[in-house]
């Protein structure tokens, strides 16, 4: 009896500690986007535009940063032929193969290899608003599901 209580007390620490890990290791990921992208409070446009509240913002939004355009397959090419906005579904691909969803993008990266590290970034970046404060990722990407 007392063992099956500790057992019982473990699954719900390691339940527990599994939600946090999405977003610590999210955060991890992140760091291979961080010399050119900035997130959070003052965040501010470096090699690549500032990511707050990336999830649900059209494509090409940062009043004052230079995004690839002018030719085919640039992002505000893509964007002017069809409004688009940054859902799971196109930021998932982009982050995968950025050349396979905008050929003529200016972000020299080549992807991120592992799906795990895909969905993780994703849920560290759905935890910043458009000002860059801290909200809840899930109520986020429950907003953004619910639009589609
Ligand atoms: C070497 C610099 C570099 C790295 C590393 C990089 N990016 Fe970018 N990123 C850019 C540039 C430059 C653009 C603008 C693309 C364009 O104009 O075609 C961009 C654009 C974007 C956009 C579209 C923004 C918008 O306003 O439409 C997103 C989203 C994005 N990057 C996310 C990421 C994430 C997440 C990572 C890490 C996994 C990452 N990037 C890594 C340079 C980079």
């Amino acid at each position: 009896m007392r063992f099956a209580i500790f057992l019982a007390g473990l699954m719900l620490t390691v339940a527990q500690a599994g939600y946090a890990a999405d977003l610590a290791a999210g955060k991890k990921v992140f760091t291979k986007c961080r010399a050119c992208h900035a997130v959070g409070e003052n965040a501010k446009n470096k090699v690549g535009p500032h990511l707050n509240g990336i999830l649900g913002r059209p494509w090409g939004a940062v009043e004052g940063f230079k995004y690839s355009s002018g030719k085919d397959g640039t992002l505000i090419s893509l964007k002017e032929a069809e409004p688009r906005v940054w859902d799971v579904e196109t930021l998932s691909a982009y982050l995968r193969k950025p050349k396979g969803v905008i050929p003529r993008s200016k972000m020299e990266f080549p992807g991120l290899r592992d799906d795990a590290d895909v969905t993780n970034v994703i849920y560290y970046l759905a935890q910043f608003d458009a000002e860059g404060n801290e909200v809840d990722p899930d109520a986020v990407l429950d907003a953004l599901a619910a639009t589609d």
